[in-house]
């Protein structure tokens, strides 16, 4: 039995006329997954500002970013006692009755803050496996505290807390980035100053058989940020990136953060880093619980690539607003 999800119990895929919603047809579901004797980049943040490693692994970042826009950082300096509270207090948040997380759920504005399910813009189309929480967490102006659970007592301040330690992290991040493109690290300190942040809980709960396999966690999608790092709540595996036409499954190590590149990022570094699709699946014995702490560029006003990046060649992108970009996006 599901422990109450938006789209509620099922008892078989093939009965419910809902499942319809869910079960797409066989084309859309590419199960081809690449078994993984390819491992996931890990980029040692420990190195990176270490004076005597860091050359050698801002090289191994900048390759990374080329030839995966996803990596696992590990030593990234995030209190292991506030991750462990955090989980805790996501999966304890998840596990209530779905009436209780419903008292947050989101407004019919657009917005996404609260809970409910991402990007449903008609009767018809597929849904995705997943209920989502999602909350703006900086700048601090941006929250709306009537989306911030105040159970479990601890959740409040724990996010508060993770999204100050991601902040500090995804400035860090920046710099070497920015380098790594050749461009002065003050020009990205510049344009995500007070970054906007946003965090996404993504609850995934078994899915029945028989038709399991044509169902999606999360449908295919590049993410429209500068980057993105990914949070495992659980020990359940999901996430597939596409890489060079397949799918491959990540298996994130136990302390990693995973790490990927933006379309924004893509854009300002001319196509030298690509923004690459991921998806989640589901499983049909377990719930899997992940985190998304999306970070956006501040002050841009048009979306184009950097000219420090592009030098004397071509730009590979036009250029748009930053405004008109995201309303696309959406
Ligand atoms: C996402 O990054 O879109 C979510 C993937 C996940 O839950 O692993
Ligand atoms: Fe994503």
């Amino acid at each position: 039995e599901l422990a109450g999800t938006t789209f509620g119990p099922f008892a078989n895929l093939s009965s419910d006329p809902r499942a319809e919603r869910y079960v797409r047809p066989e084309a859309e579901v590419n199960v081809i997954v690449r078994t993984s004797e390819i491992e996931l980049p890990v980029i040692d943040l420990a190195k990176l500002i270490h004076p005597e490693f860091s050359k050698e692994e801002a090289a191994k970042l900048h390759l990374t970013c080329q030839e995966w826009s996803f990596f696992q950082l590990v030593n990234h300096g995030v209190p292991e006692e506030l991750i462990e509270g955090l989980k805790a207090d996501t999966v304890e948040f998840f596990n209530k009755p779905l009436e209780e997380k419903m008292a947050y759920k989101q407004d019919n504005d657009g917005t996404l803050q609260g809970y409910g399910q991402a990007f449903v813009l008609s009767e018809e189309q597929k849904l995705d496996w997943c209920d989502m929480f999602y909350v703006m967490t900086r700048p601090t102006a941006f929250r709306n505290m009537k989306f911030w659970p105040t159970s479990p007592s601890t959740f409040r301040d724990n996010i508060d807390r993770y999204s100050l330690e991601l902040t500090k992290l995804a400035s860090c991040l920046w710099q070497y980035i920015a380098r790594n493109l050749g461009v002065a690290p003050e020009v990205f300190v510049q344009l995500f100053k007070d970054h906007p942040q946003g965090m996404r809980f993504n609850y995934y709960p078994p899915c029945p058989e028989p038709e399991a396999e044509k169902v999606i966690g999360i449908s295919p999608h590049s993410d429209a940020t500068g980057f993105s790092i990914l949070l495992q709540i659980n020990d359940e595996q999901g996430l597939q990136i596409r890489k060079d036409g397949e799918w491959i499954a990540v298996n994130a190590l136990p302390n990693a953060l995973i790490v990927n590149l933006g379309d924004v990022t893509e854009v300002l570094s001319n196509g030298i880093y690509k923004s690459i699709e991921h998806k989640a699946t589901i499983n049909t014995e377990t719930t899997r619980i992940s985190l998304v702490a999306f970070h956006g560029p501040d002050n841009l006003d048009m979306l184009q690539p950097l000219p420090e990046v592009v030098g004397d060649g071509n730009p590979n992108y036009g250029s748009m607003s930053y405004q008109e970009f995201m309303k696309a996006y959406f």
